[in-house]
């Protein structure tokens, strides 16, 4: 079984796709962090990320693991080193959006997470699983909150991760993402038309995957 979990930065979606995937025994496949993890390859070749002809060729030659953890958490393997913690720092956020507009970037990516996605059941998290990775995935949600709620979350999670941010900044950046995201031309984010739209703006983690289980079983 396929579960497709899309939705704007910071409405929860990771998290809810993670804590679901453990609770079935499904595979978790966080298709942001391979975005974020050839945003960090590129900044670290110093690969312009305009440079679109240069970054389709790191793509094609960069191998991104997901490994799920016995402990619920998520590795991010770039060419075999653990990247998992660089790819939330600032700087890469505020590149992710623009390597992730290339179509043909989009292409390597989408076909290493249909591979992913067709080895064993699995719960994949994105902004596109829905209307393109897998448009039959068997369960669709599309996962949203107000921009203000979502600011907040993404706020006391950085400020866990001890990074030095304002809200500002992250209303922002959220602000910024969401209307890259939804506006290029490549697979923008929406909902997939048969996609269940839950709102999270007044729920909490724990009622937002009862929510989804209830559609699942
Ligand atoms: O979910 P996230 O914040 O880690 O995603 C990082 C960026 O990657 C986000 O700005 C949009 C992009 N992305 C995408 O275009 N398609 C996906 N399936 C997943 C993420």
């Amino acid at each position: 079984m396929i579960i497709a979990v899309d939705g704007p930065s910071g409405a929860g979606k990771s998290t809810v796709a993670r804590i679901l995937a453990g609770k079935l025994g499904f595979l978790y496949i966080d298709t942001g962090a391979m975005y974020r993890a050839l945003t960090l390859k590129a900044l670290e070749n110093n690969v312009p990320i305009a440079d679109e002809k240069k970054i389709f060729e790191l793509a094609r030659l960069t191998k991104i693991d997901l490994r799920n953890n016995a402990d619920g958490s998520l590795s991010v393997i770039l060419d075999g080193r653990d990247i998992s913690l660089d790819i939330r720092k600032p700087k890469i956020t505020q590149f992710v959006s623009d390597l992730a507009k290339i179509k043909e970037v989009r292409q390597v990516l989408v076909r290493l997470q249909r591979d992913l996605g067709l080895s064993r059941d699995c719960v994949l998290d994105g902004r596109d699983i829905g209307t393109v990775v897998f448009p039959d995935a068997q369960k669709k949600f599309f996962i949203d909150a107000s921009l203000e709620e979502r600011v907040n979350r993404r706020f006391k999670e950085l400020k866990c991760l001890g990074q030095d941010v304002s809200e500002n900044d992250v209303a922002k950046d959220l602000s910024n993402r969401d209307n890259i995201d939804s506006t290029r031309e490549a697979s923008p984010l929406r909902k997939a038309e048969d996609a269940i739209y839950i709102d999270t703006t007044k729920l909490s983690i724990e009622q937002v995957v009862s929510k989804i289980m209830e559609y699942i079983i």
